[in-house]
């Protein structure tokens, strides 16, 4: 049985809590694409941590934790994350799993990604990157310049390549941003390090997960960032380098699309986005400045604020079809709780006109006016509904308008962090 969990708006929708959520019954989850861009909060005893590239299920004893092919893996985040965990009493040794076919994160992709985005001018876009260094990496990989974890076991060969690709990414560093340039040897010596401590991990997943589905494996792939981030069908280019929809979770894990039993996207009960690039329904900041406090939305990579808006019910039906969505689940419906109104974007107009279809032009989609429904708030504390008719009638109302539009059954409701606060639909 393999479940796919996706985001379906701009990132940062509550996929770490669902996903440790599913992993209760889980034999396995994987990962599939981006890299140390994406952020989820680990909480054990009282303290919180932020992982980047272990998956969500790591808290799980009994979830085998995959990174597969299509993460990009930076090397000393990596291994940051297996000592933390390792401090923590986290047994690690035959649940942490990393392909061998996963591109590496070079240093020198998280120098051309911070570079390319300070020195953005009116000829090219600045994105707000996270600046982990991975549209870099996924460049390399379709340039077919790439060095990937199967590399790592010829010190000879990835020192040839690396002093390949040094030879023209120093050019870039030294002539066109007037930085300081890398030393191949250094970048070896750290990279054959590295090696050695991840070394028990490193397997060929894609095998491991089809054998997995022979013995009839409960599996959940844990998608990163969100469907308009995705690299096709996203605000381009305002998106992150992989793809984030439901085709990604196939190429990433090396599971046949076919065997993919549902797909589930995790939308919030509004909308946020860190970075620039459109966003029709976005709040003026004071406006906004209500969720973001009491959504707590800043960034978990790179602490950013978070812009907040409306729910836009017009993107996500968008997100879903793009990844034949079957199931719903809505997360942070207390955010809302205080409201006395709330809206949802049900459609845009352009000049004068109802849009049938999500814009690809920015120029239009930055232009659009949303559609709204103005629907009563409930202004009750919804934290500690155990069952949908524990929450109040607007609540439910709300929701049920959301699934009416978008299209597609709500599954899941959170009202908190915890995972106590999930309520089955
Ligand atoms: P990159 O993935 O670092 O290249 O950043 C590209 C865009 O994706 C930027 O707008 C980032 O803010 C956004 N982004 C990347 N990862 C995440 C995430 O995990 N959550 C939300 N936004 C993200």
């Amino acid at each position: 049985m393999v479940t796919a969990i996706i985001g379906g708006q701009w990132g940062d929708e509550g996929k770490g809590k669902m996903v440790d959520y599913y992993c209760q019954n889980a034999d396995i989850v994987v990962r599939v694409q981006g890299g140390a861009n994406a952020g989820h909060t680990v909480v054990v005893g009282d303290k919180k941590y932020i992982l980047h590239l272990i998956p969500s299920g790591i808290l799980n004893p009994k979830t085998i934790c995959i990174i597969g092919q299509g993460v990009v893996i930076d090397p000393a985040t990596l291994l940051e994350e297996i000592a933390l965990l390792k401090s923590l009493g986290i047994k690690l040794d035959g649940r942490l799993l990393i392909s061998n076919r996963a591109h590496l994160v070079m240093p020198y992709h998280k120098m051309l990604d911070q570079l390319k985005e300070k020195s953005a001018d009116g000829t090219s876009a600045k994105i707000g990157t996270t600046g982990r260094g991975i549209g870099p990496t996924y460049m390399d990989k379709v340039a077919r310049n790439g060095i990937r974890v199967v590399d790592l076991l010829k010190p000879e060969q990835i020192k040839k390549k690396i002093e390949e690709n040094l030879n023209f990414v120093n050019k870039v560093l030294g002539g066109i941003y007037n930085s300081p340039t890398l030393e191949a040897k250094t970048i070896v010596d750290d990279y054959l390090k590295y090696d050695k401590e991840m070394d028990p991990y490193i397997t060929d997943t894609g095998a491991y997960l089809n054998q997995a589905l022979r013995e009839k494996k409960t599996i959940i792939i844990e998608g990163a960032q969100g469907a308009l981030l995705d690299i096709d069908i996203g605000t381009y280019p305002y998106v992150t380098a992989s793809n984030t929809t439901a085709g990604g979770c196939a190429t990433g894990s090396g599971i046949g699309p076919t065997k993919i039993d549902t797909v589930v996207s995790i939308v919030k009960a509004y909308t946020t986005r860190v970075g620039e690039g459109p966003f029709p329904t976005e709040l003026p900041v004071k406006e906004g400045n209500t969720l973001r406090e009491k959504g707590q939305e800043f960034g978990a990579t790179t602490g950013r604020p978070r812009r907040c808006g409306w729910f836009d019910a017009e993107l996500v039906k968008f997100a879903c079809e793009s990844s034949g969505v079957d199931e719903l689940i809505i997360t942070k419906l207390d955010v809302l709780d205080d409201l006395a109104k709330l809206k949802i974007c049900t459609g845009y107009s352009f000049e004068g006109k109802t849009l049938k279809y999500f814009p690809a032009d920015l120029d239009i989609l930055s232009g659009v006016t949303p559609i709204y429904e103005e629907l009563s708030g409930w202004q009750a504390n919804t934290t500690g509904a155990k069952q949908f008719s524990d929450l109040p009638v607007n609540a439910r109302a709300y929701l049920k308008r959301l699934e009416e539009v978008v299209g597609v059954p709500i599954k899941l409701v959170s009202v908190g962090p915890e995972r106590t606060q999930t309520i089955v639909k």
